[in-house]
């Protein structure tokens, strides 16, 4: 195995500020783990992009960023950039990479009605990868799927200290509920990683329901894949990194601060 840098980070990849959902998990985990959290704000939103487009941006920026920033491990906490560039990234980098996938599994395995909910980006819901967690995690069972878009720029929002329509909570479960067997549905993942961060507003639209997402999943498999390495002595200052410009950010510093991300720097 190679001799990991004690200093050397975890880098997180999202679209926006849906990944700090990830991050959070990993953060409880290995508190002293040396951050950097990079959002591709120039190419926000991704769920409404097509797939060549994701598959043309993703890999270019991980490479860029992996160059400058020399990451033990990058997690792409993303479900869109996931579902369709997962294995291009894994082919361009030559460090480990984790991705983020629905929790189709988890609610699979957790339903009592045999009746399950996702809830994602436009792009993420229409792709086989989904279909293939489908099969493999939920066979015989029902899996209603919703493109949530708006729940996306609610997150963003609430991360910028604003208040988001309730109303975006309501059509959002309303869009799985009033499909054939939703009255029967009980747990719903959370396919977008945007979406932990609103899941209080989506609880008191849907109270009935149960939620789940895949971030603790994904620091446990970060542990795993980084046991027995070192890690210093105290945590860092976490690096935030942007595509877009900086003054977009200046609104999101207290919600960024709050997860240890207190340099902002661009790309
Ligand atoms: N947070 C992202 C996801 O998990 C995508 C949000 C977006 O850019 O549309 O899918």
């Amino acid at each position: 195995m190679p001799l990991i840098d004690k200093d050397a980070p975890l880098l997180f990849f999202d679209s926006g500020i849906g990944g700090l959902s990830v991050l959070q998990a990993v953060r409880q985990s290995l508190p002293n783990a040396p951050i950097v959290y990079a959002a591709d704000y120039a190419g926000l939103p991704y769920g409404t992009k097509c797939e060549a487009e994701i598959m043309a941006r993703v890999p270019a920026l991980l490479g860029r960023l992996v160059e400058r920033y020399r990451p033990r491990l990058v997690t792409i906490a993303c479900n869109t950039a996931c579902t369709i560039a997962l294995s291009h990234v894994r082919a361009a980098l030559d460090v480990p990479v984790v991705g983020t996938v629905p929790a189709i599994k988890p609610a699979a395995e957790s339903t009592r009605t045999g009746v399950i909910g996702l809830l994602g980006t436009a792009a993420t819901i229409r792709q086989t990868y989904v279909d293939r967690l489908q099969t493999a995690h939920a066979a015989g069972m029902t899996l209603l799927r919703h493109a949530a878009p708006e729940l996306v720029h609610a997150a963003e929002e609430k991360l910028r200290g604003e208040t988001p329509d309730p109303s975006i909570f309501m059509r959002a479960m309303q869009g799985l509920t009033l499909l054939p067997d939703g009255d029967r549905l009980d747990v719903t993942a959370l396919g977008c990683t945007h979406f932990p961060l609103v899941q209080d507003e989506l609880s008191r639209a849907c109270p009935r329901m149960r939620f789940v997402d895949g971030s603790a999943g994904i620091a446990r498999r970060i542990c795993h894949l980084t046991e027995g390495q070192d890690w210093p002595a105290q945590p860092s200052n976490g690096i935030f990194v942007t595509t877009g410009p900086l003054s977009d950010i200046e609104n999101l510093r207290p919600a960024l601060n709050s997860y240890g991300l207190t340099e902002i720097k661009s790309l």
